[in-house]
């Protein structure tokens, strides 16, 4: 069981799971996949969706049946009963293997902003202004850009048996160095990690450069 990340800090490692698929043969049929978050109010078919990001940068590229496939919903009505099944179906699926991370320059993993509780779990969360900042150029303009999401939350990241969080370039140095080297604090929700028995950051030269 897989949990999944959106952004382009996942990008490369997706490209290199198209590549075994193709040229190794490695088969996905067996995998289940849950992604971290769906931006509110975007349709499955919005092509700035997470739903369509991930049939774009893997599904549709690998043999992951349909039916294994799990994200939030953009676009719900009771969305408190929406999270409350996505939990449900995370464990009912037996819990989280393996959990694929990014990191934004608020701290979140997901899209767990700053002050969001340890003990989180699946909701509805206001977008922080740097991070719909950051979407804006995809969206073609901030006023475009969602201003809250559905995100898996702390506790449900946390409690998954094997992390790895990837950061990559220069804009990211400063919050990998809190992230790692700060107080572990809901200011940075990637600061949890610290506490974490398996959790790992695979950085580049330039996302460490200040630790
Ligand atoms: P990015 O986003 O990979 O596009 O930098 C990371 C994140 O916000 O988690």
């Amino acid at each position: 069981m897989l949990g999944l990340a959106t952004g382009s800090t996942p990008v490369p490692f997706y490209q290199e799971l198209i590549r075994l698929h193709r040229e190794e043969g490695m088969s996905f049929a067996r995998v289940i996949t849950f992604n971290l978050d769906e931006y509110r109010g975007l349709d499955r078919a919005h092509p700035e969706s997470y739903w369509s990001f991930m049939h774009r940068q893997l599904f549709d590229h690998i043999d992951v049946p349909a039916e294994s496939i799990h994200l939030p919903l953009g676009i719900v009505d009771d969305v408190p009963a929406h999270c409350a099944a996505y939990e449900q179906a995370i464990l009912a699926a037996g819990g989280i293997d393996f959990q694929l991370l990014g990191i934004g320059r608020t701290g979140h993993i997901g899209f767990n902003e700053p002050g969001s509780p340890r003990d989180s779990r699946t909701r509805e969360i206001h977008l922080d202004p740097i991070t719909r900042q950051d979407a804006a150029p995809a969206f073609g303009g901030i006023e475009q850009v969602p201003t809250t999401a559905i995100t898996m939350g702390c506790g449900t990241i946390l409690a998954a048996r094997r992390i790895a969080l990837l950061a990559f370039g220069s804009n990211k140095a400063a919050i990998v160095k809190e992230a790692i080297e700060g107080p572990v604090t809901d200011r940075v929700s990637a600061s949890f990690l610290q506490d974490h028995p398996d959790a790992a950051f695979y950085l580049d030269a330039e996302a460490a450069s200040l630790l």
